[in-house]
C-alpha cells in the first residue's frame, strides 16, 4: 500500500505540474481527490491492514493528499496569474488616443423664440397651458361664434375626422379660450402654445402644420388699453425698443372690437422698397402682420357661463413661425420644418 501511495503521488504531482489551465487542474482535482478519486480507492482498503500498519498509512495518506492539495493550490496561482498577465497583455490601453467628439444639439430655432415668448408672458403674470391637437367643432368653431356655413369651416380647410363634421385637427389655438373658461373663474390669464392645421400648400409662408400662441385675458374691467399694453411689451421685448408697431382694425367672429397688430418692415423700414425694388419681405406694404386680436365677445363669454356684465376680456392669436422668422431673420418658412442641421446650427 505504500508503494501505492508512492505511486500515486508521483503521477498526481506530475500531472498537476503538466496542467496547462485551469479547466485540466480542476479535472484533475476531481479524479485525485474527488469521493471517486484514486486516493479515495486506496483509502477504502485501510479496513484491511493490521492495527499497527493502519495508523502509519493513515498518516502517509493524509501526507499524500496533503502533497496534492499544495502542489494543486501554486498550480491554480500559477495558472491564474498567466492568465492575468495574457488578459492584460491583450487588453492594453493607449490613453494618449484623443477622443471621440460627441456632437451636442441644443434647442430647435423655434422653441427658442417660444421660450422668450413664454418668459416674457410668465413675467407678466401668465399660466401656460396645454390642450388637444384634435378637437370637437364645436370648441373650433361653435362656441366662438363661427357659425354653421362659415368659410373657415370648409372641408377645403379644415381637416376633419368624421362626416358630421363634427371632430377635427384644430385649425386655430382659440378653442383653448373656451377650455379655459370653462374650467376656471375670472381673473383667467393664460398662454397656450400649440399646433394648428389647414388644408394649406406648403410654400415660402405657409404650412399645412404651423404654430400658434394664443393668449386670453378675462377679469373685470379689462380694457383695450391692456390689450395694447401686453403685445407692445412683448413685441418691443422680442424685437427691441425702436420696433413702430400699429393695431388695425379687423373681424373676427369671437371678438369685439377686433384688430390685427403689425410691425414695421425691419428691411425696408417701412417704405416698401430697397434699392427702388418692391421689397421683397413685406411685399411693399411696409409693414408685416403679426397677430390677430380683440375683445373677448360677450357672446363667447355667455357661452362660457361668464357674465359679460361683470366681465371683459381681450385675446390675441399669434403664429409662432412668424415671430421666429422676424426675430431670427429667416426668409423661407420651410427651413423651420426641413431639420437641416446645416440650417439649424447657425442659431
Ligand atoms: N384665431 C385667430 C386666427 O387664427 C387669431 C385670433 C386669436 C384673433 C384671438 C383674435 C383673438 O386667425
Amino acid at each position: 500500500m505504500k508503494q501505492q501511495l508512492e505511486q500515486i503521488k508521483a503521477t498526481a504531482l506530475a500531472a498537476l505540474d503538466a496542467a496547462a489551465n485551469p479547466v485540466a487542474l480542476e479535472e484533475l482535482r476531481v479524479k485525485l481527490l474527488g469521493k471517486k478519486g484514486e486516493l479515495t480507492a486506496v483509502l477504502k482498503q485501510m479496513g484491511k491492514l493490521s492495527a499497527e500498519e493502519r495508523p502509519v498509512m493513515g498518516q502517509l495518506a493524509n501526507a499524500v493528499r496533503a502533497d496534492i492539495e499544495k502542489k494543486l493550490e501554486e498550480r491554480k496561482t500559477a495558472l491564474d496569474a498567466a492568465a492575468l498577465e495574457a488578459k492584460l497583455a491583450s487588453e492594453s490601453i493607449d490613453v494618449t488616443i484623443p477622443g471621440e467628439e460627441i456632437v451636442m444639439g441644443h434647442q430647435h430655432p423655434m422653441n427658442m423664440v417660444l421660450q422668450e415668448i413664454k418668459d416674457i408672458f410668465v413675467g407678466m403674470g401668465y399660466q401656460v397651458v396645454d390642450g388637444p391637437e384634435v378637437e370637437l367643432a364645436s370648441y373650433n368653431f361653435t362656441r366662438l361664434n363661427i357659425e354653421e356655413g362659415h368659410p373657415s369651416r370648409d372641408r377645403s380647410d379644415t381637416f376633419y375626422f368624421n362626416d358630421e363634421d363634427s371632430v377635427l385637427l384644430r385649425t386655430q389655438t382659440s378653442p383653448m379660450q373656451i377650455r379655459a373658461m370653462e374650467i376656471s373663474e375670472p381673473p383667467i390669464c393664460i398662454l397656450a402654445p400649440g399646433r394648428v392645421f389647414r388644408k394649406d400648400e406648403a410654400d415660402a409662408t405657409h404650412s399645412p402644420m404651423f404654430h400658434q400662441i394664443e393668449g386670453l385675458v378675462v377679469a373685470e374691467n379689462i380694457t383695450m388699453g391692456d390689450l395694447k399694453g401686453a403685445l407692445i411689451t412683448l413685441m418691443k421685448r422680442i424685437y427691441g425698443q425702436d420696433l413702430q408697431m400699429r393695431f388695425r382694425p379687423h373681424h373676427f367672429p369671437f371678438t369685439e372690437p377686433s384688430c390685427e397688430m403689425d410691425m414695421q418692415c425691419h428691411k425696408c423700414h417701412g417704405t416698401g422698397e430697397v434699392d427702388g425694388q418692391v421689397c421683397s419681405t413685406c411685399h411693399g406694404e411696409g409693414w408685416i402682420e403679426l397677430l390677430g386680436a380683440g375683445m373677448v365677445h360677450p357672446e363667447v363669454l355667455s357661452n362660457c357661463g361668464i357674465d359679460p356684465e361683470k366681465y371683459s376680456g381681450f385675446a390675441f392669436g399669434m403664429g409662432l413661425e412668424r415671430m421666429a422668422m422676424g426675430r431670427l431673420r429667416i426668409n423661407d418658412l420651410r427651413l423651420i420644418f426641413d431639420n437641416d442641421v446645416r440650417f439649424l446650427n447657425q442659431f
